[in-house]
């Protein structure tokens, strides 16, 4: 059985890899701190799959921690490196912390990958680095632009380590995956998004003011160049971004460039409004919301040219807006204790 190892493995996105991974045959090693995550999800990816991944409580950020972990699984074939901080307004309080987080945590795994010789990484990117593209959709090729945030800033020099690592050592490769805006919960809802405190992001925003956490949701702006006003992203369902990562592993495997960029999302956008409107109708719950000013920073719109994970990668998202509108749904009900 193929080996993987998976830093940030029982956070969001990681946590419905790993269920892909383990599907697809593959045995799992996650790193995880539980900085942003609680090891109970361990017990949803067992529920889910019926195999327990091996867990190590580790910091990426310290060179000792990850030199543990890959000594022990150097027969591992690649490593998907979700690990990292990733709330853009903590990043503008706290730049420090995010540098150290998410720049000192790529180098410490290139450098154990390195040293024992697992030549295969995925890496999580963002579509942040294109900022507000000037052609729609966005492609690959788009210019990589100066980062809105220091959060954002650290996905740009992420690839930029990747870039120069791999042109330093004819050994490794990799392949940034730059995520367009992840939503949904596993189809079970055994594993799904927890975030700490008020959420930033639309959907669980959305999820908790519809079980009654929070008053209303504010709608940031309806005076966008868009067809109703409110911005557009490409929000991609998190099992089908997942799933990505298995199709990355295995292209890692086979003989092609030693650095490629995929955009992962749906390639079709949707306005808040339109996410709105798809809640109420998946879910028959009324959403209480309210139209405010613009949030700074925000970008009026972007979505994902997919035309290269389509075909190059063999890659495309498969659910429905709606059906994973409802997932996000059936997970809040869950983690708040009501039936689902
Ligand atoms: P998340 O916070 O749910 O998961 C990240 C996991 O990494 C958490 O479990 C956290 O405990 C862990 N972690 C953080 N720092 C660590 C460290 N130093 N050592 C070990 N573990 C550490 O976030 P997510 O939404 O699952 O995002 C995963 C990755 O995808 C991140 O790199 C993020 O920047 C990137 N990404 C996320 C989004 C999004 O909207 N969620 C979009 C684009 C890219
Ligand atoms: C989506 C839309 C908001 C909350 C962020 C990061 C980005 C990436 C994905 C990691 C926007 C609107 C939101 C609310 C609202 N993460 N909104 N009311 O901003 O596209 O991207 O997550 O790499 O880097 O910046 O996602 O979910 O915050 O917002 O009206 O309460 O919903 O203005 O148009 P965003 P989001």
């Amino acid at each position: 059985m193929q080996k993987v190892i998976i830093t940030g493995g029982t956070g969001y996105i990681g946590s419905h890899t790993v269920v892909e991974f383990q599907n697809a045959g593959y045995e799992v090693v996650i790193i995880d701190n539980l900085s942003n995550s609680n090891i109970e999800v361990v017990d949803g990816i067992e529920s889910i799959t019926g195999k327990r991944p091996q867990f190590y409580k580790a910091d990426v950020a310290c060179h000792k921690a990850v030199d543990d972990v890959f000594s022990k699984h150097d027969d591992a074939i690649a490593v998907i490196h979700f690990a990292a901080y990733k709330a853009v307004g903590e990043s503008v309080k706290k730049p420090l912390l995010y540098y150290h987080n998410n720049v000192q945590g790529i180098v410490n795994v290139l450098d154990k990958m390195q040293e024992y010789n697992i030549l295969n990484l995925v890496f999580s990117s963002s579509c942040t680095v294109y900022g507000q593209p000037e052609k729609l959709p966005v492609t690959e090729e788009s210019p990589v632009v100066k980062p809105e945030s220091p959060y954002g800033n650290t996905k740009k020099i992420n690839e930029e380590i990747i870039v120069d690592t791999l042109n330093s050592t004819r050994k490794l490769k990799a392949i940034s995956l730059r995520y367009f805006n992840p939503i949904g919960a596993h189809e079970s809802a055994k594993i799904g998004e927890l975030p700490l405190g008020v959420p930033d992001n639309l959907l669980p925003y959305i999820t908790q003011t519809a079980i009654g956490l929070r008053k209303e949701l504010s709608v940031f702006g309806d005076d966008y160049n868009t067809p109703d006003g409110t911005a557009i992203r490409d929000y991609i369902n998190v099992t089908d971004l997942a799933k990505a990562h298995v199709k990355a592993v295995s292209r890692l495997t086979e003989d092609h460039d030693r650095f490629e960029v995929f955009n992962v999302g749906t390639g079709k956008g949707s306005s808040v409004m339109e996410i709105i409107l798809a809640f109420e109708r998946s879910t028959g719950q009324e959403l209480k919301y309210k139209i405010v000013d613009r949030r700074a920073g925000d970008v009026e719109q972007v979505w994902a040219d997919t035309t290269k994970a389509n075909t190059v990668l063999g890659w495309k998202a498969e659910k429905t807006l709606d059906e994973t509108v409802k997932s996000a749904w059936e997970w809040e009900k869950r983690v708040r204790g009501e039936s689902v």
